[in-house]
């Protein structure tokens, strides 16, 4: 018999991939409600600065959303962001709905960071911003491996969203760990896992230099949270940086980010994409 503590294990593993098969096999919704759920933009077509939204729950959000929503978490005419059915549509939270689907989501990082990046010039050069949601919670890094099919559906969102002149990657922003602070192997596996990964995805996308913004856990799982953090703050790699989230507010359960936290943590990950292109960029 195997011992208890591997039963969650594997009870998450099934979990995720009940959630995944919804990524690789997306059958097209019926018109009506693909039409109130994902309203027409007449930029779907054009070319985009994309961002590929990856890791799992503070990723795809857990913000609880207050009424009316704070302007930072609105849609924008110009943030659009690839449905699992991938389509493109004005991007509306929850961001990860039909991707993170057994559990509900709130609010992540990664509105906050698009008007951050809209509000930073890049609304009057005309930019549209295409997000790509692939997170799920409750993942370990080891079901984001090469071969495995999140990553495999990471890797195939992204170039749907490139294909056809679809624009170009700004950068991939990973938010994962919590999962990985459980089980002693795995914590001190993070680091050497984190680097295979953003090698392997640079290779898979064929852009060596890509950008890869990387949060610092604020909160684990389990209790080798400071492991994971220091494998995150030691990834030997050029541009990967780090946006450190501890100490931001957590929602009751210790676990999740607050919409509050989700909001700064989104404005310092555009102000890391800002310095990490050497842009000079003024604080307000
Ligand atoms: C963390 O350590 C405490 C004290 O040793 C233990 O009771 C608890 O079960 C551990 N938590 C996990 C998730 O392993």
């Amino acid at each position: 018999m195997k011992p208890a503590a591997r039963r969650p294990l594997l009870l998450c593993a099934l979990a995720a991939a009940a959630a995944l098969s919804f990524l690789l096999v997306a059958p097209p919704p019926p018109l009506a409600s693909l039409l109130l759920a994902f309203p027409a933009s007449p930029y779907a077509g054009g070319p985009k600065l994309v961002f590929l939204l990856a890791g799992q729950s503070n990723m795809a959000g857990r913000g609880l959303a207050p009424s009316p929503l704070p302007p930072p978490f609105r849609p924008h005419p110009r943030v659009l962001r690839l449905a699992a059915s991938r389509r493109w549509a004005v991007a509306a939270p929850p961001l990860h709905a039909d991707i993170d689907t057994h559990k509900a989501c709130g609010l992540g990082p990664a509105m906050p960071f698009a008007h951050r990046l809209l509000a930073g010039g890049a609304e009057s050069s005309g930019l549209v911003l295409g997000l790509v949601p692939c997170a799920v919670g409750g993942t370990r890094i080891w079901m984001w491996a090469k071969g495995e099919p999140l990553y495999e559906a990471a890797v195939a969102r992204a170039r749907a969203a490139l294909a056809a002149g679809g624009g170009t990657l700004g950068a991939v922003l990973w938010f994962q760990g919590e999962s990985d602070t459980i089980e002693l192997d795995d914590a001190t596996a993070y680091g050497g896992r984190m680097e295979r990964l953003v090698h392997d995805l640079r290779a898979d996308l064929g852009i060596p230099d890509l950008l890869v913004i990387q949060v610092g856990l604020a909160s684990g799982e389990g209790n080798y949270t400071d492991i994971v953090r220091e494998a995150q703050k030691n990834i030997e790699l050029p541009n990967v940086v780090l946006v450190d989230a501890m100490g931001l507010p957590l929602r009751d359960d210790q676990l999740h980010l607050s919409t509050e936290a989700q909001l700064r943590l989104g404005v310092e990950s555009n102000d890391k994409y800002h310095h990490s292109l050497g842009i000079f960029y003024c604080r307000v």
